[in-house]
């Protein structure tokens, strides 16, 4: 047996061995990039570093990340989809690239020192060459040369073995790593590629040395980088012999304490087994998010919609397997005690993390219970339709009105022998979908791959702004958010009261008399006590490496952060305060831009 926190260990002991420096993970809510709302891969904090910025903890790194993927949401609740999971991962900078990184992984997954995996049950795939690319014939050999047999290296197309974390920034090829979950031994010749069922991935290497700057550009990265991410919870699995990562340790108490609220065992009948497992990898994934060091609250947009939609479809499955009462913290608690030693932040937040739940439980709780309302107010006109039938419009207008959603829709009216107009209530919530995602998701240029002229100044304006807020309004001022795109820049801070019109001016002056002093950038690394003690800025609550960048804007401002920033101040334009309004309790929000 080997418990989550002794493979997070081994992973870092392994990898600090081969001159790898421990990095801490970061949030799950990226700071200064627009283009997700999710953490969604380990190496997405440190996309600045794979493009060329230097790190402070040097060229090689390991860490490991907290990622949440929501993207395909509905279809959680199979025995290996999370919405949220852990990624162990170690990064060369430029520093070894295929040959090393391969060799590393087989070392680790199968030395009998280290996780002592059977050979026997292991295979990989390579990328297959295309227009972009050629074929990976080195990583082939790479692996032919640690022993894997030919028939278990499966060449493969981009859509399996080329990485990418978004449209544009850092990507290449990649090899990926899987394990026989078939019973026995695997058949010679079986691989990803002839049996894309028993082969379960669970490591990724890739090999970062393209910059993908637009749908129609690729160029070579200055130096060839690897990023790698093994999945701990199915790493997890496989070591223990278990068949899902809901039968290991990291799922089993969360499914108990489920359990003993329903009355009902996991493992007794497939449909409640699925309703569990969503509740179970809801649960978790929303007491990760709300107890992230900048963890929303539930809410209509962006990552608070997300979170809510992961709260509410709980309380759903809770309701499918009888639990008709708020239940949410019993399931919470146990995530707490689970990972709260690998995030500590879990524990800081315990009292926030229950109180949100509870909150958007109860509100939850009574949409259901109007919603029940209207439709028995609607019913007794329902049951005079001849056909048995109700309108997908109706349906619909118990959704957008009450919330209500269409599945419970459609139980009362099974329960009430009716059927529902599923494909106009489809059409209908299509169209209001369209609609949504429209406002909702703009495709936003920025991010943290964006090193855009335009981006990057308004990297350094977000310093002067700082800096100029606490000159004006006090040392209380502390960066709560930020958010960068090539089109102006939104700074949340915390600060209890609106800003007067003269104060925002004062701002304004402040940082454009920086401008036009065109003070030069520089950056330079130390200790993080040295940095704070020289009193550079820094993220309150931010976890920081032991040795950070601090970067100087001549002699006005001081900050912690990764860059990259402007060389000089003179050519970043007017800066212009658009607008200052509440964000939060106590957080103000500023937008700005820079005018050529
Ligand atoms: N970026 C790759 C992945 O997420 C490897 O870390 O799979």
């Amino acid at each position: 047996m080997i418990s989550p926190d002794q493979l997070r260990s081994k992973y870092l002991d392994f990898f600090k061995a081969k001159g790898h420096a421990v990095i801490s993970g970061k949030s799950l809510l990226p700071e200064n990039d627009p283009t997700v709302l999710f953490t969604t891969a380990g190496m997405h904090p440190l996309v600045p570093y794979l493009l060329g910025e230097p790190h402070p903890a040097g060229s090689r790194l390991v860490d490991y990340q907290k990622c949440v993927r929501t993207g395909d949401i509905d279809e959680v609740g199979d025995p290996s989809h999370l919405t949220c999971f852990e990624m162990l991962g170690n990064w060369s900078l430029g520093d070894y690239f295929k040959r090393e990184s391969i060799a590393y992984s087989w070392e680790f997954l199968t030395s009998e020192q280290w996780l002592a995996l059977d050979p026997a049950k292991l295979s990989v795939t390579v990328f297959a060459g295309d227009q972009n690319a050629p074929r990976d014939d080195e990583s082939a050999a790479r692996w032919r040369e640690l022993g894997v047999p030919e028939d278990r290296v499966a060449y493969l197309p981009a859509s399996d073995n080329w990485w990418a974390a978004g449209p544009t920034g850092p990507c290449g090829p990649d090899t990926e790593i899987f394990y026989w979950t078939g019973p026995g031994l695997p058949p010679a010749g079986s691989n990803k590629g002839t049996d894309s069922a028993n082969w379960m991935e669970i490591w990724n290497n890739v090999f970062m040395e393209y910059n993908r700057v637009d749908e129609h550009t690729l160029v070579k990265l200055p130096m060839q980088n690897v990023d790698t991410g093994m999945g701990l919870e199915r790493t997890i699995a496989v070591l223990n012999g278990a068949a899902s990562v809901y039968l290991t340790d990291s799922f089993k108490p969360i499914l108990d304490a489920i359990g003993t609220v329903a009355g009902v065992t996991y493992g007794s009948d497939p449909a409640r087994d699925t309703s569990m497992r969503i509740v179970a990898d809801h649960v978790r994934s929303a007491t990760m998010i709300l107890g992230d060091q900048r963890g929303p609250s539930p809410g209509n947009v962006g990552a608070g919609y997300v979170l809510r939609r992961l709260i509410r479809r709980a309380v759903r499955h809770g309701r499918k397997l009888g639990i008709e009462q708020a239940f949410l913290g019993t399931p919470a608690a146990v995530v707490v005690d689970l990972l709260s030693g690998a995030y500590p932040e879990l524990k800081d937040n315990r009292t926030r993390i229950m109180d949100e739940l509870a909150r958007e439980e109860a509100k939850f709780l009574e949409t259901l219970q109007k919603g029940e309302h209207e439709f028995e107010k609607m019913l007794p006109n329902l049951l005079k339709n001849p056909q048995k039938v109700m309108s997908g419009r109706l349906a619909f207008k118990l959704y957008d009105t009450y919330g209500f959603p269409i599945e419970l829709t459609l139980e009362l009216a099974a329960e009430n022998g009716l059927s529902v107009n599923r494909d106009e209530f489809d059409d209908a919530f299509r169209k209001h979908q369209e609609l949504s995602r429209a406002g909702a998701e703009q495709t936003f240029k920025g991010g943290l791959a964006d090193q855009s002229e335009a981006a990057t100044a308004y990297h350094t304006a977000t310093h002067l702004l700082h800096k100029a807020l606490r000159m004006v309004l006090g040392d209380h001022v502390a960066q709560k958010g930020s958010n960068i795109t090539t089109e102006r820049l939104r700074f949340d801070f915390s600060h209890p009261a609106p800003m007067t019109p003269e104060e925002i001016k004062r701002v304004e002056d402040i940082v454009n008399e920086q401008i036009k002093r065109d003070l030069p950038v520089t950056m330079r690394m130390m200790p993080l006590e040295e940095a704070k003690a020289t009193g550079a800025m820094a993220l309150f609550g931010e976890k920081y490496e032991a040795v950070v960048k601090v970067y100087s804007v001549g002699d006005f401002s001081m900050e912690v952060c990764g860059g990259p920033h402007v060389e000089r101040t003179g050519s970043m334009g007017r800066f212009v305060i658009q607008k200052e309004q509440s964000s939060s309790a106590g957080v103000r929000r500023i937008r700005a831009v820079l005018e050529r």
